[in-house]
């Protein structure tokens, strides 16, 4: 059973102090290059689609046939978690309906009593079908999908009574930024991070994976961290090596066919694949 809930890969990621990658998909590309990573390190993995991606590749059904039968047709053996990335209430019970393994209810913009019961809802209806829910406390700095953060730290009650209603992961806010972090950011706040990993056991998530500097990673890993989302890294790491070879002429070479997407698009899908290599690496994912 390649496709999984997760359960199991987090519990043992939180007790093992290692954390699994969680890498967002935007097309075919996407999704070949970070199942190739997984299956050259042979390591389980999480692909996830935000509502925004899933609405440009056509859907969460759409989504979720691309990424069973890419993991058919490339003879995919390593567990891979189909998950649903900062989903709306809609976009949550949508993808319990159409068959992921895991969804993200992402209620930190609510009032906090409509955040945990609106948790607590996606809780019953995904469990009861063998799903996994993560959920969300102190927004994650930056805008992603138009979906902005001011990047405050997670209230620690907020984050005991979110995790207690039974989520299986919970996104906690410690400084952590989407996108390309500014320069005059401060780092990760590992007293917020101490505090939370003491009062809950849930494996906890770090959004913003991208630009955290890999000892600040490997720290918040240690001390609690289960899962690294990591999204604009992949998409920098495909621009520069498309540029690269449209920089190099290639596309122009009418004789080699260079302007064929296959050929045009293979170096950026190889640079999602060992960027995705590099940050299993970091996260310290055995493999199985
Ligand atoms: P980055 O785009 O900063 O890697 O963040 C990804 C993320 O957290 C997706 O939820």
């Amino acid at each position: 059973m390649v496709l999984t809930n997760g359960n199991e890969i987090f519990n043992n990621a939180r007790k093992g102090k290692y954390a699994v990658g969680a890498f967002n998909i935007n097309d075919l590309e996407w999704t070949r290059g970070i199942l190739a990573a997984a299956q050259e390190t042979q390591t389980p993995i999480l692909v996830q689609t935000s509502m925004g991606a899933a609405k440009y590749m056509g859907g969460y059904e759409l989504c979720l046939h691309l990424v069973q039968d890419t993991i058919k047709s490339m003879g995919i053996t390593v567990p891979v978690v189909m998950h649903l990335d900062h989903g709306n209430y809609e976009a949550a019970k949508e993808c319990i309906e159409v068959g992921y393994n895991s969804v993200m209810f992402d209620g930190h913009d609510l009032p906090f009593d409509e955040n945990l019961e609106k948790t607590k809802e996606i809780v019953k209806l995904a469990h009861a079908k063998g799903m996994s829910v993560e959920a969300e406390v102190g927004s994650i700095g930056g805008t992603e999908d138009g979906i902005t953060g001011l990047g405050e730290l997670a209230d620690v009650e907020e984050a005991k009574t979110l995790a207690a209603t039974g989520v299986d992961y919970l996104a906690v806010g410690i400084g952590n930024i989407h996108g390309v972090y500014p320069d005059n950011w401060k780092g990760l706040s590992f007293d917020r991070l101490q505090e939370l990993a003491a009062e809950i056991s849930t494996p906890l998530v770090l959004h913003g994976g991208s630009g955290i500097p890999k000892e600040q990673i490997v720290k918040a890993i240690s001390m609690g961290i289960s899962k690294v989302n990591v999204n604009t890294e992949l998409q920098l790491a495909f621009a520069k090596a498309t540029r690269e070879y449209i920089e190099a002429g290639h596309d122009q070479d009418v004789d080699a066919k260079g302007y064929d997407p296959r050929k045009l698009l293979a170096p950026g899908t190889k640079a999602i694949t060992d960027t995705t290599i590099e940050r299993i690496k970091w996260f310290g994912t055995p493999s199985i």
